[in-house]
């Protein structure tokens, strides 16, 4: 057994990762999680039947179906294979009659993509809606939304800038936003709200975030213009139902490349994985700290470019991120700790969005390698994990957050003793099954 699970005694789950030996196999992963929420999302509000392969399996998705059942999509799960996460998604649109009140809160639960988005659909809707999230959702910040849907004439009520929000919506008038903040899910709420706007909507960025919405949306039939690193769409444009297919999550591969890159003698191959350019920063990144890194493009799946990639152990050297390349690869830093432990140093600086995601992951990486034996500074923007002995191993807190268990786990395999992560069962969010896959890919 190279894991195990079990209760602790303050009744929390831990799993405990034995280290050693190295990572072989060839795989795919679960669905992408951001453009599976906008191609629901984009279905829901389109004329006819969609249907969406591999859609991803984790709860953040089904949150966003949740919700948009709630407001009126109808929506049918098809499992296609012997692998329960293979299925394909149908959902009926409710077309240019919108989307129905409701009468309850909408939940959507951990999931912020879920939260920010459809508040920029119901921004367009006349009636009021309060969706609530839950603890670690309560916390992150909503004001980056609230300001340009308030512009464009929504009203929105929020708990001093947090969940739960209630959204009043209305006839929406477009707006030129330039966000403050580097943020997809911001572009993408703005964007979703124009589309029921009167005029235009433009967002024009400072740094480019990833543009699954602005990619998926032509294919739904909407016109979208993009000038640089600007996007604007015309308002009053009808959406018509498509058949998709989702390509794998890069961020959920990151994990087993960096479990490769780091444990001599292995070898990972991942097929069917999105290759967006504005999400995969993270190779090049891997590249340079001296990993053998082999791209074999495919072609594009609806809006996406996916393809083949296999990375393999060599000698790495130390990294340094700053903040040009956060955006581009914000979901992939958890692991790039862990890859630049391994490789003699890890500095990141501009990174303090990492603050406001589903925990503070400065805060928790930082702790987490410090239980585990590394030599850590924190910044305010970002931490410096030193060079220095081996992870000894420890007990570290996942503190609810997906990606903070997966990274811990990733760590772990290079220790020179156990780790026991408690709450294992948070990487439901976007990878179900990742201990599983795991332990399948070891090998002594
Ligand atoms: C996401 C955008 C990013 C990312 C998150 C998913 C999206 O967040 O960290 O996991 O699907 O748009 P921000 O937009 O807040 O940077």
């Amino acid at each position: 057994m190279l894991y195990s699970s079990r209760m602790n005694d303050a009744m929390r789950a831990t799993t405990t990762i034995e280290p050693g030996g190295c990572v072989h196999g060839s795989l795919r992963v679960p669905g992408d999680k951001s453009i599976s929420h906008r191609y629901a999302i984009l279905a829901a509000l389109a004329n006819g039947r969609s249907l969406i392969h591999h859609y991803a399996p984790g709860a953040d998705c089904a949150t966003t179906l949740t919700c948009l059942q709630s407001l009126g999509a109808i929506i049918e799960s098809h499992t296609v294979s012997s692998e329960a996460s293979d299925r394909i998604i149908a959902i009926d649109g409710t077309g240019p009659a919108g989307l129905h009140p409701v009468s309850h809160p909408l939940d959507a639960g951990n999931s912020g993509t879920s939260m920010r988005l459809i508040a920029g659909v119901l921004a367009a809707h006349p009636f009021d809606t309060t969706i609530i999230g839950d603890a670690s959702l309560s916390r992150r910040p909503m004001r980056r939304i609230v300001e340009p849907l308030e512009r464009m004439g929504a009203h929105v009520q929020t708990h001093d800038g947090c969940p739960p929000l209630t959204i009043r919506g209305t006839t929406l008038q477009g707006l030129d936003y330039e966000p403050p903040v580097g943020s997809a899910q911001v572009k993408s709420a703005v964007l979703l709200a124009g589309l029921y706007a009167r005029g235009e909507t433009w967002v024009r960025e400072q740094v480019q975030t990833r543009d699954h919405t602005e990619r998926a949306l032509p294919v739904f039939g909407a016109h979208v213009r993009r000038e640089g690193m600007a996007v604007g769409l015309s308002g009053g444009q009808q959406l018509s139902a498509a058949t998709l297919t989702v390509p794998g999550d890069f961020s959920s591969a990151a994990f087993w490349f960096v479990a490769a890159a780091t444990l001599p003698g292995s070898t990972i191959k991942i097929g069917h994985v999105g290759l967006n350019p504005t999400r995969t920063r993270f190779l090049d990144i891997l590249t340079e700290a001296g990993a053998s890194v082999k791209i074999e493009n495919g072609t594009t799946t609806s809006s996406e470019p996916y393809g083949t990639v296999t990375v393999a152990h060599q000698d790495l050297r130390p990294i340094a991120i700053t903040e040009k390349d956060v955006p581009s690869l914000i979901d992939e830093l958890p692991a790039l700790a862990a890859l630049g432990k391994a490789g003699g140093g890890f500095r990141l600086s501009g990174a303090s969005e990492l603050r406001a995601k589903e925990s503070d992951r400065i805060a928790v990486l930082v702790s987490g390698l410090r239980q585990m034996g590394a030599q850590v500074d924190e910044r305010p923007d970002g931490f410096e994990i030193y060079d220095g002995p081996s992870l000894s191993g420890g007990m570290v807190d996942a503190s609810g957050d997906h990606r903070m268990a997966m990274a811990f786990a990733i760590a772990a395999l290079g220790a020179t003793g156990p780790t026991v992560i408690t709450d294992p069962e948070v990487v439901d969010v976007s990878y179900p099954g990742f201990f599983d896959t795991l332990n399948s890919l070891r090998r002594r």
